[in-house]
């Protein structure tokens, strides 16, 4: 349960995140869809593969999670003896909510001679039932150890799965999932944005549909995003993922130009993920004042959860040791 959040007019929010920081001895992960403020105050801003790597290794008794709730859950599937705080417990995922487990166990039933390969964003449930996780900065070094005629079912999306399939040469099942903000870009406003600046090449998530991604010169996770827009020599870019993760681009090189990719009606806003946005600072200041709320997994489910994202860690090359997460002084 969230605990409302009070008026909170006078305080500074920034030196009492930091004061509780301290006395909770409390780590602050954030993904890159955070806005700046929270991405600015965390100790570790990142894709899902490197925050669930940090959420392994940190040696902090409370992590305080600012993503979405499939997120922080895999926080505390890795780090049960932690106390995972979620500013907003209503922040779902809409990949996670195009799934639901009794369906998914259903379907894999259907399907006795495929494993599960499954993107992250899922329940904890959904993981129970599967063989291996996945991220997408992750997934294809994992289907590379996986021999060819491995029978695979992939979930629960569907852009993603479809872009494996195209880059590896698989025919892997599809659950029918999508993610509702990526889904939002429009083609005739990418054009449109393209032949307005020529020379920018366009980076996406491969949460985008295929006719987004045709547009693309660089399909990757936030992450990988992220580096490419640093790395290219382009001086203007063009960024299909969500818009928040341009703050990172804009503080290692403000000499550049990016460019959010347009939604239908010719703006990014339908693009801004609304659940992520439901974590605010005041929300981070209440959670890590009251502890709450929490992520509580039953036990049952989270070992059956933790043997696929255990799997991902190691095949990813991700397994790390305690304490590697460098937190504020
Ligand atoms: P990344 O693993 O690329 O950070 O993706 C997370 C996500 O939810 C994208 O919508
Ligand atoms: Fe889920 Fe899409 Fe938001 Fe990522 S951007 S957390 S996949 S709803």
């Amino acid at each position: 349960m969230n605990a409302p959040v009070q008026s909170l007019k006078g305080l500074d929010l920034k030196t009492e995140i930091d004061r509780l920081r301290k006395q909770r001895n409390a780590v602050i992960l954030a993904h890159y869809y955070q806005t700046p403020d929270i991405q600015d105050i965390a100790d570790f801003v990142g894709d899902s593969l490197d925050l669930s790597a940090k959420a392994a290794a940190t040696d902090a008794d409370v992590i305080a999670f600012c993503g979405v709730r499939f997120m922080a859950e895999v926080a505390k599937i890795l780090s049960p003896q932690k106390t995972v705080i979620l500013p907003d417990m209503d922040a779902g995922c809409s990949l996670e909510d195009s799934c639901p487990p009794e369906q998914f166990a259903k379907f894999r039933a259907a399907h006795p001679d495929h494993i599960a390969l499954t993107y992250i964003n899922c329940s904890a449930a959904v993981k129970a039932h599967s063989d291996i996780i996945v991220t997408s900065s992750s997934a294809e070094k994992i289907l590379a150890q996986l021999p060819m005629d491995q029978k695979i079912i992939f979930a629960p999306d569907k852009n993603l799965g479809a872009w494996f399939n195209r880059k590896t040469g698989r025919d892997m099942l599809l659950w029918p999932g999508a993610c509702i903000v990526h889904e939002a870009f429009s083609e005739t406003e990418l054009l449109k944005l393209k032949a307005q600046y020529p020379d920018a090449p366009v980076a996406a998530h491969p949460e985008c549909p295929a006719f987004i991604l045709d547009h693309a010169d660089e399909v990757g996770s936030t992450r990988a995003i992220l580096d490419f827009a640093l790395k290219s020599p382009a001086q203007t870019i063009i960024v299909a993922t969500e818009p928040h993760i341009i703050h990172q681009m804009e503080k290692a090189a403000p000499h550049k130009r990016f460019i959010g990719a347009p939604g239908a009606d010719g703006n990014c806003n339908c693009n801004m993920c609304p659940y992520m946005a439901m974590n605010t600072m005041e929300k981070l200041y209440v959670a890590l004042r009251d502890m709450e709320p929490r992520i509580e997994l039953d036990e049952a489910t989270r070992l059956a959860a933790k043997k696929p994202l255990d799997r991902m860690l190691e095949m990813a090359g991700r397994t790390v040791g305690q304490g590697d997460v460098g937190r504020r002084g």
